[in-house]
């Protein structure tokens, strides 16, 4: 596994998994071979290069499903841009008056992708849109889900990894009440994937790029969900037959229900190496799983200890992803400090302006987020590195 990533300079430290993945090895092989082995157009050419992109790309969205546990009796798998897109495609085409949705319902520590969204899609239905207050543990308050609501909630945040501990329950509330939930799993995918196994969401949206794919966007979508899609993002790949003033949407027949958000020519070489980047996923040892936890722990418990640094979030939450603010340092300073070491943090607020800036009044902050690509030397050199601000 560890050669996977050893095109990394020794002094290169990548701490911004968060944002994006480094890539493996064999996911980057996936790319290059559709490039030089099968360059080609899916679901529209019959020559051999594009029969492969076909197979691959099936196969791929067979592999998320099992990935999430999920059966293609009930849902399909649309691939889009990122879960930004995907979020967009869903709410800007729902039919809130045909799905009897009379509230949308976000929470406090979304990321701008679902805050935002949730706020464009309450005024074009006109309807109000609720924020509720996410506990310490991520856990959403079930009983101040209204009825007949559109929740559009993150399974795990890009704060400090806090996770929906209580994804079913919401779900079963929801539905029991009438509603719909979407979930944004950009941040769930790649290390807390097990939340999502057999829920029964009506949607997840997740990002290819933080799952150790290349740049591209997925939706897992429930069968039933499409018949309140009122299609209005159309094009190429969609349709099956056009008249002057009419169109067979190729999604009205269910076995090609994924066309629904597909317009245009795909990222085909893409798709195929998230394929790759799933099964690189699956095929991980366990001790590939132990050492990330492990390392995230040490540098957690490091910066929790730190008589100068601030963390955000509950004390035992150990996650890949960390954040956090020391006393008289600017985190855009020290961000810069960093980089002239070889390390490569986030600062700011990550798109939760919302959160860290107007309801935690935080100064800017800086973001560490591991990856299976870390080395036991990374924390090692960051750890030396934040003792001098003791
Ligand atoms: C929790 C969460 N949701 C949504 C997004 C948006 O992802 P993208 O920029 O890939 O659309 C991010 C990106 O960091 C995220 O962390």
């Amino acid at each position: 596994m560890d050669n996977d990533f050893s095109y990394i300079k020794k002094g290169d430290i990548y701490l911004d998994s968060a944002c994006q993945a480094m890539r493996p090895q064999p996911v980057i092989d996936a790319l290059n071979n559709y490039y030089r082995k099968h360059n080609s157009c899916g679901e529209r050419v019959k020559y051999p290069w594009g029969q492969e992109t076909d197979r691959l790309v099936e196969a791929t969205r067979a592999k998320v499903l099992r990935y999430l546990k999920l059966s293609p009796r009930k849902y399909f798998v649309s691939f889009t841009l990122n879960t930004t897109y995907g979020l967009n495609l869903l709410l800007s085409q729902f039919d809130c008056k045909g799905a009897g949705i009379k509230r949308v319902v976000t929470s406090d520590i979304e990321h701008n992708s679902p805050f935002l969204s949730t706020m464009a899609i309450a005024k074009r239905a006109k309807i109000p849109r609720v924020v509720l207050t996410r506990d310490i543990d991520g856990s959403l308050p079930i009983e101040k889900i209204p009825e007949h609501a559109l929740v559009v909630v993150n399974a795990a945040s890009n704060i400090d990894g806090r996770l929906l501990v209580n994804i079913k329950d919401v779900i079963k509330t929801v539905h029991k009440k009438s509603g719909f939930v979407i979930i944004d799993a950009a941040q769930a995918m790649a290390h807390s994937s097990e939340i999502l196994h057999k829920t029964e969401a009506d949607a997840i949206c997740f990002s290819a790029h933080k799952m150790y794919a290349p740049s591209l966007g997925g939706m897992v979508v429930r069968r039933d969900l499409v018949k309140y899609i009122d299609t209005s993002f159309i094009g190429g790949g969609m349709v099956d037959d056009v008249d002057k003033e009419t169109y067979l949407l190729s999604s009205d027949n269910k076995e090609h229900l994924y066309t629904k958000f597909e317009s245009g020519l795909q990222a085909w070489g893409e798709i195929v190496a998230l394929g790759a980047a799933i099964d690189w996923l699956n095929d991980l040892p366990k001790s590939a799983h132990l050492k990330l936890a492990e390392q995230s722990k040490r540098l957690h418990d490091y910066l929790a200890e730190h008589p100068k640094i601030h963390l955000v979030g509950a004390a035992d939450n150990i996650a890949t992803t960390m954040s956090f603010y020391v006393d008289g340092t600017d985190s855009h300073l020290l961000g810069a400090a960093l980089a002239d070491e070889g390390i490569m943090a986030r600062t700011g607020y990550f798109c939760v302006h919302y959160y860290l800036d107007h309801v935690c009044h935080y100064p800017p902050l800086i973001r560490f987020s591991l990856g299976y690509h870390t080395r036991e030397s990374d924390i090692d050199t960051v750890i030396k590195i934040l003792d001098k601000l003791k």
